[in-house]
């Protein structure tokens, strides 16, 4: 088991260079498999779920060349096995986007069902109807997804939530089901339009994606392409926290400054500079920090994936905050682990009510689940004295070399595996 272990109080002051969308890559991989032709996808970033997916999907028989850490080379028409199950694609949750790209091309999926992040009840229910109105057979038996169907048939889907990941799966098998697919009350995500793009490269035929209503017109076939996928907005968000969380001034470089407002719309509100440039960012944390109010919405409102991240900035800003988490309603596990650090947060149902304190103070704390565990990083970066992070395997799945970015930006933390390793940094830094 690794740790983290931090020594806090240095503002992060630097230059920092933002990787692939994670969530966009996993879609767009699994959709990699739907033509026989070899596809490129460039900008990946080289974190746990994205190699375990590659390994399942190399697992079916498809081929998969690791050409840089960035770039995958896949070919899909070796696969054999419309089989996906293995101890490890269980724990992710994308693994359900092999569903939709499968069904689509073979008209027929199994897939062991989906794991992820514990941060609420995460239902499929939507996916599910989205295949079943496409004309497929769909039933869940001993942990696995199962679909098939004779042909798809394009059709009028509404969703009765706004999901990212139902919206993705049913576009990727209408792209390649007969006629055209409506889909109304559809997820607007950034990562949703990169996946459609790419599809698009494919030679699939959709249009509206980024509005709430999405329209293909389902081909036969798709074609090679090469793809860069956008960069994370969810990294990029995490570092610019650290930047108001430890009064620092950091420059973001790959960014998309306009999937990032409502992040630095908070920012603002709460009292940090924030300059954006063609694909850069800059946050400037120099003033006091306020408090202010935020709930969590689909895109374009803000993110739940920074929602922990910015409670760990409102927990050392003056006032009381308050925090509506209105997407996934377990999403508050971390506020214990905050607490032991000096937090003063109350949580009544899916509200956090939380009221600033002048610091927090280093503990040992467990990474509750992905985000989570990089909003506790950056608690101890903002912390006096000395944090240790327990469980990073889950920060691991989704940022890249999050320590050696950290550090590169003055942030005395170090990846540890064993509490001799801790007592050494211990040792050295005090
Ligand atoms: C994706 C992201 C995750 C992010 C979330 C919301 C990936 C791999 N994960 O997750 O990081 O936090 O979007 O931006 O891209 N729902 C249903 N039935 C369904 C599907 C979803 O009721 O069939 C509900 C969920 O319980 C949740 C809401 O819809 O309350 C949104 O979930 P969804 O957008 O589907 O999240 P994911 O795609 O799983």
């Amino acid at each position: 088991m690794e740790q983290y272990v931090i020594k806090g109080g240095n503002p992060l002051v630097g230059e920092v260079e933002i990787g692939g969308a994670k969530n966009a890559a996993l879609a767009i991989l699994s959709a990699a498999v739907m033509t026989d032709e070899t596809v490129t996808i460039d900008n990946l970033p080289n974190v746990r779920d994205i190699n375990v997916l590659l390994d399942a999907i190399r697992e079916i028989g498809a081929k998969v060349d690791r050409v840089g850490e960035h770039t995958v080379k896949i070919n899909g028409s070796f696969i054999q096995n419309l089989t996906v199950d293995n101890e490890f694609i269980r724990k992710i949750r994308a693994s359900y986007y092999l569903m939709g790209a499968l069904l689509g091309k073979y008209k027929r999926a199994e897939v062991a069902l989906p794991g992820g992040c514990n941060i609420g009840s995460r239902p499929i229910d939507l996916h599910m109807k989205g295949f079943r109105a496409l004309g497929a057979t769909v039933d869940i038996e001993h942990g696995m997804f199962l679909a098939s169907a004779e042909k798809l048939q394009g059709t009028h889907i509404y969703l009765d939530k706004v999901s990212v990941g139902a919206t993705i799966n049913i576009m990727m098998a209408a792209s390649m089901a007969e006629g055209k697919t409506i889909i109304e009350n559809a997820a607007k995500e950034p990562h949703v339009v990169d996946v459609a793009n790419f599809l698009n490269s494919m030679g699939a035929n959709i249009r509206g994606a980024g509005t709430d209503v999405i329209r293909i017109v389902g081909v036969e076939k798709l074609h090679k392409t090469e793809y860069s996928v956008i960069p994370d907005q969810i990294e990029a968000g995490t570092f610019m926290y650290a930047a108001a969380a430890t009064k620092g001034d950091i420059m973001l470089k790959n960014v998309i400054p306009k999937h990032l407002e409502a992040t630095t719309a908070k920012l603002l509100e709460i009292g940090c500079e924030v300059e954006e440039f063609d694909d850069a960012v800059r946050v400037v944390a120099s003033k006091p920090l306020h408090h202010t109010q935020v709930t969590t919405l689909p895109y374009p409102g803000f993110p739940t994936d920074m929602q922990p991240q910015m409670a760990v900035v409102l927990g050392i800003a003056s006032g009381t905050s308050t925090i509506t988490e209105s997407i996934f309603e377990n999403r508050f596990k971390y506020v214990d682990e905050l607490t032991r650090m000096g937090a003063n947060i109350k949580v009544e149902s899916n509200i956090a009510i939380i009221n600033g304190v002048e610091r927090y103070t280093g503990a040992r704390v467990n990474a509750p689940d992905l985000r989570a565990g990089a909003a506790l990083v950056i608690a101890g970066l903002a912390a006096e004295g000395i944090t240790v992070v327990d469980d990073i395997y889950y920060i691991e799945r989704g940022y890249e070399n999050f320590e050696g970015k950290l550090a590169a930006l003055g942030a005395v933390i170090e990846k540890v595996s064993s509490e001799k390793e801790i007592k050494k940094f211990t040792l050295k830094v005090s």
